[in-house]
């Protein structure tokens, strides 16, 4: 069943529906001052592990605060035994299109997801039409200057994984419940969600391929081409605020960063602070 399908029929049932509807309540009000410029559009990818659904909430966030244009695209890695070009592609035909009919864009990448608006963004520093306003790692698990200069000294995804990181079939698939006894994904991925709906994302979680994870990036967008803007989770247990440094203190690396109280997934768990981060990114000026 579709994740989106899935989430409709089950979100009733408990009782996110009023919430959805506070959501949407509490953002037209907030949203009644006069805003100085269009809203730009956003392109909003998941991780590794994850589907388009993770961003439900900020979609819906989004959209009462007039946000039209709103693209989460379906990365193939996860389900699907692809290296890591089609997952550029999916970003890279929705951002190629946009840019095409003059729109501004603001690219946001949860975890893995950074890695990929990162490679997807190649080349597109002066677009011929529309502008690429920034790009957002969320929790970004980025690659390294180092791996684009070096790609030769990379190491094997399978020297760096954490320990609920399951490599199964030949190397092939990376599932994520590899040790559900002490690091469950709802402490790797929500802790900050109450625990019945940390059951219910986690049901969801599938395998990512393996060829796509260990993949060597060949662009860096973060040392000057492009606006980027890393948010740390001081409570992410997947990429803690320390591994997080090691991206935004390489030299070289010129990122904005913001350290905020979330988790890996703070679409989920912090969905109206985060879409209040992403609406200033994106211009606005909100108290
Ligand atoms: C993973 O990437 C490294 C290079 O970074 C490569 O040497 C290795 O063969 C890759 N592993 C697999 C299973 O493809």
């Amino acid at each position: 069943m579709h994740p989106f399908i899935l989430l409709t029929l089950l979100l009733p049932a408990h009782g996110f529906a009023p919430l959805v509807t506070a959501f949407f309540a509490l953002y037209d009000g907030a949203d009644a001052s006069p805003t100085i410029k269009a809203k730009p559009d956003m392109i909003l990818v998941h991780g590794a592990f994850h589907q388009p659904s993770c961003y439900v909430k900020v979609v819906a966030l989004l959209k009462a605060a007039h946000y039209t244009d709103i693209s989460v695209p379906d990365l193939p890695s996860v389900g699907n035994l692809v290296d890591r070009r089609p997952d550029i592609e999916a970003v890279r035909r929705t951002l190629l299109h946009r840019l095409d009919q003059g729109r501004d864009v603001v690219l946001v990448g949860n975890s893995y997801g950074a890695t990929v608006i990162s490679e997807a963004v190649k080349g597109l520093k002066h677009p011929p039409r529309g502008r690429i306003l920034a790009l957002v790692f969320i929790s970004g698990y980025l690659p390294t200057i180092n791996e684009v200069l070096h790609p030769e000294t990379k190491s094997d995804i399978k020297t760096v994984v954490p320990s609920n990181f399951r490599i199964a079939d030949c190397s092939t698939k990376i599932y994520s419940n590899g040790d559900n006894a002490n690091f469950p994904p709802s402490k790797a991925f929500y802790n900050l969600l109450p625990p019945f709906e940390a059951a219910l994302w986690s049901k969801q979680l599938d395998y990512s391929s393996y060829a796509a994870l260990n993949a060597t990036a060949t662009y860096i967008p973060y040392t000057g081409d492009f606006r980027c803007v890393y948010i740390v989770g001081k409570q992410d247990n997947s990429v803690p605020p320390e591994w997080a440094k090691t991206w935004y203190q390489q030299s070289g690396a010129k990122m904005e960063v913001l350290i905020e109280d979330f988790d890996h997934v703070p679409m989920l768990s912090r969905p109206v602070e985060l879409t209040k981060i992403l609406r200033r990114i994106a211009g606005e000026t909100l108290t």
